[in-house]
């Protein structure tokens, strides 16, 4: 069979990894892919949103089956127009990728059906949202409709933070008209999981849950990022969270898809904050996560290929979906001064016994040599028998990898070691 991945990060690296292992993979095309997946696919240079030549290509190579990673393809419509031209593909159609395209649409939704999530308005006058904020209750958190590269979610502890965040989206154009519309929502706190969950738009089979790291540095300081590391499985989702994330969240939001004449195929990414009053949903996505994926995948011991291809076919409830009951870390490396300003460029030197370890994300090759190209360089993943041990084995192999510059958080992994003792 002939595979090709959209997409070029170390979600889709690892993705690649896996279907690889299927006996009926014969090609894989990464569309861009990168220098670091070059290893394991033929990297092609068509943009991840350029969807009129995905499908061309598709369509002249006889793309057998094609996986859509990222959100920008899905929420575009690439599995619909790939449909079209006769090729299957793994992800929602632009109608069901909405829930992680807008957020109006993914909180009313939620209100709708009953879905527990932090009480919230939207607002598409910046005039009502400033009145607004004049009276709520601090900290609270104000949020662009649209995708906003994760940026567009502000914590905001003051009333000037608020009316300054609502000021550069609504009326500064921040994010484009991403931030035409806002939700404004309650502070929620608790610790976060990641679930992602594969569906056919009727079953929903959650995999290993995870924990994200999302700030720059150590402790939980600095900016934003992308995801610095994860764990998995995450200590905070008991057995007992579980079975209520699956009654209130989980079967509810695939059921409320369908009713809306919207099934949800492919991987629904559910980020969760347990509450003291429960779990609650603090956003959805219509992909794997990134570096979730990077946990979860290397834990999987049944086919990837086949779970793909049976979320499509609407056959989910006759596939195996496993996991190792063991732990895995990823540790990802970064560039100083992600993510904001980075040089880019420097050599990376991977030693080969560690580079099946490795998901690379941001890097390019340069006459035949592997250099950074991006805020996120690449992540190394280790899976062991306890958590202690996963963390430990994916610091040792970091220190064995070499670039200018490269930073990375020394924490992956502690909290959910402490939550777990
Ligand atoms: P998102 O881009 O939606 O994942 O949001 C980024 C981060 O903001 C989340 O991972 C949470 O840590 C935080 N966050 C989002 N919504 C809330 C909320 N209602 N209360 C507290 N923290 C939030
Ligand atoms: N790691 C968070 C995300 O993929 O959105």
């Amino acid at each position: 069979m002939k595979i090709m991945v959209v997409g070029g990060g170390g979600r889709e690296h690892a993705i690649i990894r896996k279907i690889r292992e299927n006996p009926r993979v014969t090609e894989i095309y990464a569309l861009p892919g990168n220098g670091g997946i070059a290893r394991d696919a033929e990297c092609v240079n068509i943009a991840a949103t350029d969807i009129d030549a995905i499908v061309r290509f598709a369509v002249e190579n006889r793309i057998d089956y094609a996986v859509v990673a990222p959100d920008d393809p899905l929420v575009l419509g690439c599995v619909d127009a790939l449909g079209e031209a006769g090729i299957p593909s793994f992800g929602p159609r632009k109608n069901a990728a909405i829930l992680e395209g807008s957020k109006v649409f993914a909180k009313d939704l939620m209100k709708r059906y009953g879905i527990p999530t932090a009480a919230y308005e939207t607002f598409d006058s910046l005039d009502r949202a400033l009145e607004y904020v004049k009276k709520a209750a601090l900290p609270i958190v104000v949020k662009a409709d649209g995708l906003a590269l994760g940026k567009g979610v502000v914590i905001c502890e003051t009333r000037e933070e608020a009316e300054e965040a609502l000021v550069s989206m609504m009326r500064d154009g921040r994010f484009g008209h991403s931030g035409d519309r806002v939700v404004i929502e309650e502070f929620l706190t608790g610790p976060e999981v990641s679930v992602l969950a594969f569906t056919d738009g009727k079953t929903v089979v959650p995999m290993v849950s995870s924990m994200d790291h999302k700030r720059a540095h150590d402790h939980d300081e600095g900016l934003n990022t992308g995801g610095m590391g994860t764990v998995a499985p995450n200590p905070y989702y008991t057995r007992e969270v579980e079975a209520q994330c699956m009654q209130e969240i989980f079967l509810p939001t695939i059921r409320a898809m369908q009713q809306e004449g919207r099934p949800f195929t492919g991987c629904l990414y559910f980020g969760l904050m347990i509450t003291p009053k429960g779990p609650r949903v603090i956003e959805y996505n219509c992909r794997f996560g990134d570096p979730e994926t990077q946990v979860v995948l290397p834990l999987l011991t049944s086919d990837l290929l086949d779970i793909m291809m049976a979320t499509t076919n609407g056959t989910l409830s006759e596939v195996p979906v496993t996991f190792a009951d063991r732990h895995a870390c990823c540790v990802i490396m970064a560039s100083e001064g992600y993510p904001q300003h980075y040089e880019k460029g420097f050599a990376i030197s991977i030693p080969e016994d560690i580079a099946d370890d490795v998901y690379v994300a941001g890097a390019a090759l340069r006459d035949g040599t592997l250099v950074t190209s991006g805020g996120r360089v690449l992540g190394v993943t280790a899976v062991g028998d306890s958590l202690q041990e996963a963390i430990r084995d994916a610091y040792r192999k970091v220190e064995k990898i070499h670039f200018d510059h490269a930073f990375w958080r020394h924490d992956i992994g502690q909290r959910a070691l402490k939550a777990g003792e």
